[in-house]
């Protein structure tokens, strides 16, 4: 029997990544105070990381965004449902993202932030879903590369299940998971 999901990216291999991407960070923005701008809740789990792995002064800030359905059935229209109170113009801007997929949401929250004047803004994703990518978008650094499958786990969820999973799973019966979306929970047991 296929099981529902497995570990795509483990709680070592995402901690060494994460240091690795703090200290590069680090390196690229020395002498300066770089806005580290997360979309919640996705981000969170990543971003608490990162800017800990990061030794630099720097600044977290928050957004959060609701999607009309999905990305693409959306057209990558989003509503800001919290915005940052921090001003932006002169700033180096780093957009921090668990995943970009279709490259939509992050292709309209590109263009609020840009019209905001920054010094620079550049993209820093755990994860890069390329395969998926409509908006032709490199992020500057990202993580993973992420194969074609829904993962959930390190701040991404389903149905606002699984953000808290130390791990990335890659779901591998997806309808299973959509019949029964607790179908993942007996993982917190072994987390
Ligand atoms: P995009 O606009 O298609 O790039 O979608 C980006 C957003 O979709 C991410 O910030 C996530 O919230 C969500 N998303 C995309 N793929 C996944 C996934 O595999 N698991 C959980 N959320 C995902």
């Amino acid at each position: 029997m296929t099981e529902v999901a497995s570990v795509l990216f483990g709680r070592e291999d995402i901690r060494r990544r994460v240091d690795e991407l703090g200290r590069t960070i680090a390196g690229d923005y020395v002498g300066r105070e770089p806005v580290l701008i997360t979309v919640l809740k996705g981000g969170a789990v990543f971003l608490a990381d990162l800017m800990r792995a990061t030794p630099l002064s720097l600044e977290p800030h928050f957004m959060a965004i609701s999607r009309y359905g999905d990305a693409e059935e959306s057209l990558g229209r989003v509503q800001i449902l919290l915005d940052t109170d921090v001003d932006l113009a002169g700033r180096d801007v780093i957009l921090v993202e668990d995943i970009v997929d279709t490259g939509l949401t992050l292709r309209y929250l590109l263009g609020v932030l840009l019209a905001r004047d920054p010094a620079s803004l550049e993209v820093c994703t755990l994860l890069d879903k390329a395969v998926r990518r409509i908006v032709p978008l490199t992020p500057r650094y990202v993580g993973f590369d992420c194969p074609d499958r829904f993962v959930v786990g390190y701040g991404l969820d389903f149905q606002e299940r699984y953000r808290n999973l130390p791990d990335i799973l890659k779901v591998d019966d997806l309808e299973a998971l959509k019949d029964d979306p607790g179908a993942l929970s007996p993982r917190f047991a072994s987390a």
